[in-house]
């Protein structure tokens, strides 16, 4: 039996997607049987995956709305043993209401994550900023969790509100295990977030708080642009290199 690994956070565009798309990607480069299951409406997995070309773009959601067998979401990548199921359709539709609903009510998206990781190593799970009921519903199957803070000045005024809502996840789901908080976006030599970082290791317990940090890179962002995760495309890049240990760390904390 695999594990349910959930990336979640408050705030938007801290580098969940990027976080997910290359931890697994890293996990699948070990040969853990990884899938990357994309519940975010938002759908960026599509984007920066390594999904095939002219591939399909139906996902969960459709498997949801009755539309799809569950086997037709399960989409090949370029490494073998990654497998994404993407959103699907309801990424091209402003409205989320029917989803949100669907996913809050039903027991549809517990059941598909069991059969998931039934069959796989790893499941990570992309999900929607915010900690509302499709982040909670996955955080209820999830084994373990990790919430990517992006390493800029607001964290100084945010932290507290950070450190509540994991309290709040973790004594709500007495199964899931959290795994870290983990800086993304460093720029050493930016005093800003030098400082920043410096304010988060003293103000979070070191419990809490992964020793590595992830690089702000342009390898990462223009990868993504290109359809790959970083981790493939530019191997050598530190913010690669900093997924790669991320999963290695993991993986072995993983199988204990
Ligand atoms: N290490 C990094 N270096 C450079 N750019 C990064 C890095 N991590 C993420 N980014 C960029 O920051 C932006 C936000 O990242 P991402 O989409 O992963 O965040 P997110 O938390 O998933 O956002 P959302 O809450 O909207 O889902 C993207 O443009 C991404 O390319
Ligand atoms: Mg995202």
């Amino acid at each position: 039996m695999g594990k349910i690994l959930a990336v979640v956070s408050q705030k938007g565009g801290v580098g969940k997607t990027t976080t997910v798309v290359n931890l697994a990607a890293a996990f699948a480069r070990r040969g853990l049987k990884t899938l990357i299951v994309d519940v975010d409406p938002q759908g960026s997995v599509r984007y920066g995956a390594g999904l095939k070309k002219g591939h399909a773009t139906h996902g969960f959601a459709d498997y949801l709305s009755g539309q799809r067998p569950l086997r037709d979401v399960i989409l090949p990548t370029s490494l073998s043993w990654l497998r994404v199921m993407l959103v699907g359709s309801v990424s091209d539709s402003a409205d989320h209401t029917y989803y949100a609903t669907q996913i809050a009510t039903g027991d549809l998206l517990p059941k598909m994550l069991e059969a998931a990781v039934a069959r796989c190593d790893i499941v990570v799970v992309d999900t929607p900023p915010g900690l509302g009921a499709i982040t909670r519903r996955v955080l209820e199957s999830s084994d373990r969790v990790i919430v990517p803070l992006q390493c800029e000045p607001l964290v100084l005024q945010t932290t507290p509100q950070i450190l509540r809502g994991i309290q709040d996840v973790v004594s709500r789901h007495p199964g899931l295990t959290f795994d870290g908080i983990l800086l993304t976006m460093y720029e050493a030599g930016n005093p800003a977030c030098e400082r920043t970082a410096e304010y988060v290791r003293k103000h979070i317990p070191r419990s809490l708080l992964f020793d590595l940090v992830i690089p702000r890179s342009a390898a990462v962002s223009d990868a993504f642009a290109a359809g790959q995760p970083a981790v493939l495309r530019a191997p050598a890049d530190p913010a690669s290199q900093a997924y790669v240990n991320l999963a290695t760390l993991l993986a072995e904390r993983f199988a204990k």
